[in-house]
C-alpha cells in the first residue's frame, strides 16, 4: 500500500481527511485484518504492530479493487459472532477476494471456519462448546506451528496452551488442506494449505492466555508472509514526518493545543516536520486544572514550538453564569471554543491546514458506526465543523496510531513522561466536574482539592495504575468541626476508575489508608471543603464523569 507515488499524495490531499490515506515513498509491509465483529479484533491489530508489522482493520464488505490497492502482504480474518454453518455470507465479498491475492491468509476462530466454508470444507455446530483455556496438540509439522510449544509430552508431542471461544467447528477440511493441531473437543483445531499459505486456527493467538500466541503471529508474519519488523517508533516518526512534508509543502498549519496527550504529540510531530510553519493556539478557558496552562506553555516553549496562549477564561465563565444543565454547559464551552479559535486564527490568514489529534481507535469507531460490525464507543474528539467553516484542510497525523503508539512516539519526540502518561480530561474541562452552576469560587476549591488528590496518587505510585482519577465539586454544604470551630462548607467527591475502553468501568479499590490521607489533607488544606466522599459507582449505570 505504501508503494504509491507522490502524485497520489497530492491527489488525496485535496480530500478533507487526507493524511491517513497518504502514502510515503518507501514501501512498508501491511497486514490487512478483516473484522468480522470479534471483541478481539483490535487486539489482533495491536499484537501485529507489537511484532513490528503495520496493520489496518477493514470491514469484510471491502471490495476487491480496494483490497488490491491496499496490496496487503498478509491477511488475517478475525473471529466474530456469525456462523459459517450454512456456507458464508455473500455480502462479505472481501473474505472471498483475499484468497485470490496469492498472499498468506490466517483465519482465527470464525475466520478459520469462514475460510473452510469458502474453500469447500464444512462447518457444523459443535456438540460441546469450548470457552476458556484448552490444550491443543500440534500435528504434522506445519510451517506455522513447527517447534512452537509449551510442553512436550512423554510421547514427544508438542502441546500448546491456548484460549478457545467457539461453538461451531470445522467438520470437514477443504481440498488441499491438512489438520495442523487438534484438541479433545475440536479434532480440527487448526488447518493449513501450505502450498497456498492459507492457515486457520480455532484458538486465539492474540490473547495473552495463549502464551505462544506471539510466537505464532511472528512465524506467520515474518517467516511465512515475509513482512519486515519495520513498524518501530523511529520508523513511524520518519515516515510520518515525510508524509506531513509531502502533504503540506510550504503551507502554514494551525493546531489547537489542549494539553491532552493526543494534541500534544500531534503538535510535536507536526513541528518536527514543519517547524515554524506550525502555529498552535492554546485557549485557556478557565476550566483547566491547577497550573495546567503554565505546564503546557512551558513544555512547548522548550521545544521551540510557536504557541499563542489566549486567556479567554472571563468569557467562558461569563457565558456559563447561571447555567446548571450539563448539556447546555457542554454546548456553551464547545461553541465559545470555536469562536475564540476562529478569532485567533484570523491573525494567521496564510494557514491552509488544521491539524488534529485524531487517533486510530477514533477512526475504527466511526467506521464501525457505519458498518455496524463493532460496538460504538462515544468519541469526544475533534471540534466538529471547524475545518469546513474555516475552509481549512484537515491534517490528522496520528490517524493510524493506537494510544500506546502515540505515547511511544511522544517519548521519541522528547515530550515529558508526566504529559504523556496523563489520564484523559474532558473537553468541557472542570465545567462538568463542578456540578450545576460553574462559579469561580467553586473552580478554585476544586482545583486545589484535585491537585492534592493527584499529587498523592503519584506519590503512592497509584496514578499509572488507574485509567482515570479526579475530584468532583458538589455544591452542597455539610457540617463539620475543626478544633473548637464549627464548619459549614462544601463537599468534594473523589473518583478513580479502572477501565480499558471507557465504555464500562469499575471503581478502583484504593487503599483505605490512602483515602484517609487524601481526605485529611483536603479538609485541612482547602478551607471551604469540609467533607470528602469516595465514589463507588460502576459504569454502567453511572458514567465516569458526574455530568
Ligand atoms: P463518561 O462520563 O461518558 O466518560 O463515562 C467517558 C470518557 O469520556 C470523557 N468525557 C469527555 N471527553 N468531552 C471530552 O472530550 C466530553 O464532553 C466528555 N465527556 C466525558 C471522560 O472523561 C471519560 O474519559
Amino acid at each position: 500500500m505504501f508503494a504509491a507515488s507522490l502524485d497520489e499524495v497530492t491527489v488525496e490531499a485535496t480530500g478533507r481527511h487526507a493524511v491517513a490515506a497518504a502514502r510515503s515513498g518507501a514501501r512498508r509491509h501491511l497486514a490487512l485484518i478483516l473484522d468480522f465483529g470479534s471483541q478481539y479484533t483490535r487486539l489482533i491489530a495491536r499484537r501485529v504492530r507489537e511484532v513490528g508489522v503495520y496493520s489496518e482493520i477493514h470491514p469484510p464488505t471491502l471490495d476487491e479493487r480496494r483490497i488490491r490497492e491496499l496490496a496487503p502482504d498478509a491477511v488475517i480474518l478475525s473471529g466474530g459472532p456469525d456462523t459459517a454453518t450454512g456456507g458464508s455470507p455473500v455480502s462479505e465479498t472481501a473474505s472471498e477476494a483475499v484468497f485470490r491475492l496469492g498472499v498468506p491468509v490466517l483465519g482465527i476462530c470464525y475466520g478459520m471456519q469462514l475460510m473452510a466454508a469458502r474453500l469447500g470444507g464444512r462447518v457444523e455446530a459443535s456438540q460441546r462448546r469450548e470457552f476458556g483455556p484448552a490444550q491443543v496438540r500440534a500435528r504434522g509439522h506445519s510451517h506455522l506451528l513447527r517447534g512452537i510449544q509449551d510442553i512436550v509430552n512423554d510421547r514427544g508431542h508438542g502441546l500448546l496452551d491456548v484460549w478457545m471461544s467457539h461453538g461451531d467447528r470445522v467438520a470437514a477440511l477443504p481440498d488441499g488442506f491438512k489438520t495442523i493441531c487438534s484438541s479433545s473437543d475440536a479434532p480440527i483445531a487448526g488447518m493449513a494449505n501450505e502450498t497456498r499459505r492459507l492457515y486457520g486456527l480455532q484458538f486465539h493467538p492474540e490473547v495473552t492466555h495463549t502464551p505462544q500466541g506471539v510466537a505464532i503471529l511472528k512465524r506467520f508474519l515474518h517467516e511465512i508472509a515475509g513482512c519486515k519488523a519495520d513498524w518501530t517508533p523511529a520508523g513511524i516518526e520518519r515516515e510520518h514526518v515525510e508524509r506531513i512534508r509531502a502533504l503540506t509543502g510550504e503551507d502554514e498549519i494551525l493546531l489547537a493545543l489542549s494539553g491532552g496527550v493526543d494534541s500534544a504529540v500531534a503538535a510535536a510531530l507536526v513541528h518536527r516536520a514543519a517547524g515554524r510553519r506550525l502555529h498552535c493556539i492554546f485557549v485557556d478557558n478557565g476550566l483547566l486544572r491547577l497550573h495546567e496552562a503554565e505546564q503546557v506553555m512551558d513544555v512547548f516553549a522548550r521545544h521551540g514550538v510557536d504557541v499563542q496562549q489566549v486567556d479567554a477564561s472571563e468569557r467562558f465563565l461569563a457565558a456559563l453564569r447561571g447555567v446548571a444543565d450539563p448539556e447546555r454547559k457542554r454546548r456553551i464551552v464547545g461553541r465559545l471554543f470555536v469562536e475564540v479559535f476562529e478569532e485567533q486564527a484570523a491573525g494567521l490568514p496564510r494557514a491552509r491546514w488544521l491539524a488534529q489529534g485524531t487517533i486510530y481507535p477514533d477512526v475504527i469507531e466511526s467506521a464501525a458506526a457505519h458498518t455496524g460490525k463493532a460496538a460504538l464507543i462515544k468519541s469526544h474528539h475533534n471540534v466538529a465543523g471547524l475545518p469546513e467553516r474555516m475552509k481549512l484542510r484537515l491534517l490528522e497525523p496520528l490517524r493510524d496510531l493506537f494510544k500506546d503508539e502515540v505515547r511511544r512516539l511522544g517519548e521519541r519526540l522528547g515530550l515529558p513522561r508526566e504529559l504523556l502518561g496523563r489520564h484523559p480530561f474532558p473537553g468541557p474541562g472542570l465545567a462538568v466536574r463542578v456540578l450545576g452552576e460553574v462559579r469561580r469560587e467553586y473552580l478554585e476549591l476544586l482545583r486545589r482539592a484535585d491537585a492534592i488528590y493527584l499529587e498523592e496518587l503519584h506519590r503512592c505510585d497509584l496514578y499509572d495504575r488507574l485509567a482515570q482519577a479526579f475530584a468532583v465539586f458538589l455544591p452542597v454544604r455539610s457540617v463539620g468541626v475543626q478544633g473548637d470551630r464549627r464548619r459549614y462548607e462544601y463537599v468534594v467527591a473523589l473518583r478513580a476508575v479502572e477501565t480499558t475502553d471507557f465504555m464500562t468501568a469499575r471503581p478502583a479499590r484504593l487503599p483505605a489508608d490512602f483515602l484517609d490521607v487524601v481526605s485529611a489533607r483536603i479538609v485541612n488544606e482547602v478551607s471551604g471543603i469540609a467533607r470528602v466522599v469516595y465514589d463507588i459507582s460502576s459504569k454502567p449505570p453511572a458514567t465516569i464523569e458526574w455530568e
